[in-house]
């Protein structure tokens, strides 16, 4: 059988520089586990836009909609802030995303137990926390139309659209439902249905899925704003969290933190079956390019690293491999291995981009 492929779009910023070590990593599993990709690289964001004009080319998205998975890194930057709209970094970004109709973002926020000082929260709130935010990722106000910014007499009036079909929402339901059968069996869904009419659908298609499919699983709902104040509070109440595009994406980042790091946190974006039974897919970091210490050997390359390991189990089924993986990302830290990003108050000496990916790979070495 031919090999699993893989397409890398590493992007911009520390895109490249965490790609890097995920690099190193696929090539340990081929050296070390007989698990080889075939892996093509290509361009996507601001350096696809330098050097075509577009931030993804009609041939690299056919190429994603061709390969088992995408692995990307990060894209946008300050040196494109000020270009036109259409074709800003960020919306290659969401093309593949809606192209590939990757309608369900996995979203986990892990607390390693060598890393519950370094949050911003106390301890005891993180320690063993382990939370799974499902994001709606291929509509909502991220895609609604109509969109755009236009005058009304003397005024300019910017608009975007939150607009959700019933089978939109009942599809990743579904998948938030999946996922809590193989986990804690609960899933907490938050939307505005106290002001908003979406998530009044929102709300009443969710429980409608619930109660016909999953009555199972134990289902709550919760308006988003409480939700944020919650994960802050007391985030080791929830276990699955289903949401839309836009409050998924805020609601992540707030997770991110009770991790101790944004460098941390990775993703898995995922549609429907293809014809290999694999789902359409897409592994990226939740973080950004961060263009403030990009090029600097600062950047945590965990978040990359572990959105490779949810492609081992998601795309590739080698659940083992995943768990080694993790496995030795959860030692590294154990063993005191920090990027600056997990630098406690107490301060130390921060390890580099490469040395963070050397410490993993003698991890797997020695598991
Ligand atoms: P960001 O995630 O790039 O950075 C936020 C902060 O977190 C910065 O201080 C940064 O240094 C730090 N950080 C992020 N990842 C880190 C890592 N791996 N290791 C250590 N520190 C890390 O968010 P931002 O600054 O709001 O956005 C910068 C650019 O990235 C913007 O153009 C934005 O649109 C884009 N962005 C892209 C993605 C993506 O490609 N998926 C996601 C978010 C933001
Ligand atoms: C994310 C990012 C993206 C989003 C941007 C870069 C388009 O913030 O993946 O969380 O808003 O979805
Ligand atoms: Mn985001």
């Amino acid at each position: 059988m031919a090999n699993p492929s893989l397409l890398i779009l590493p992007g911009d910023g520390i895109g490249p520089e965490v790609m890097a070590e995920v690099r190193r990593v696929i090539d340990w599993f081929g050296a070390n586990k007989n698990l080889t990709f075939d892996v093509s690289e290509d361009l996507v964001g601001g350096v696809a836009y330098d050097k075509h004009g577009t931030p993804l080319t009609d041939e690299t998205m056919a190429r994603a909609q061709k390969v088992d998975a995408v692995l990307l890194g990060a894209v946008g930057g300050p040196a494109y802030d000020n270009l036109d709209f259409s074709v800003k970094p960020e919306r290659g970004l969401l093309r593949l995303r809606k192209e590939m109709d990757l309608f369900s973002n996995l979203r986990p926020a892990q607390c390693f137990d060598a890393l519950a000082d370094f949050s911003s929260l106390k301890k005891e709130i993180v320690a063993g926390l382990d939370i799974m935010i499902v994001r709606e990722l291929t509509s909502g106000v991220y895609f609604g139309e109509p969109r755009g910014i236009h005058k009304e007499g003397n005024e300019r009036v910017g608009i975007n659209t939150q607009r959700y079909t019933e089978s939109e929402i009942a599809r990743v339901a579904r998948s938030a439902f999946e996922l809590a059968r193989k986990r804690s069996n609960k899933v907490c869904s938050m939307e505005k249905a106290n002001v908003m009419e979406s998530g009044i659908l929102w709300r009443d298609v969710v429980q409608e899925i619930h109660d016909a499919e999953y009555p199972d699983v134990e289902l709550s709902h919760m308006y988003a704003d409480n939700g944020a104040m919650q994960l802050v509070r007391a985030p080791k109440q929830f276990d699955v969290i289903v949401t839309d595009n836009l409050f998924g994406d805020v609601l992540s980042d707030c997770a991110a933190m009770l991790t101790g790091s944004l460098g941390m946190l990775p993703s898995a974006s995922l549609g429907l079956p293809m014809a290999n039974g694999r789902p359409k897919a897409m592994y990226e970091p939740v973080h950004g390019s961060a263009p403030d210490i990009t090029g600097q050997g600062k950047a945590n390359p965990i978040a990359c690293i572990l959105s490779f390991a949810m492609a081992l189990r998601y795309s590739f089924d080698e659940g083992a491999y995943a768990d080694l993986l993790e496995g030795a990302v959860e030692k590294v830290l154990a063993d005191g291995a920090r990027t600056a990003d997990l630098m406690g108050p107490d301060g130390g000496t921060p390890i580099s981009t490469t040395e963070m990916g050397d410490a993993i790979l003698a991890a797997l070495d020695a598991a």
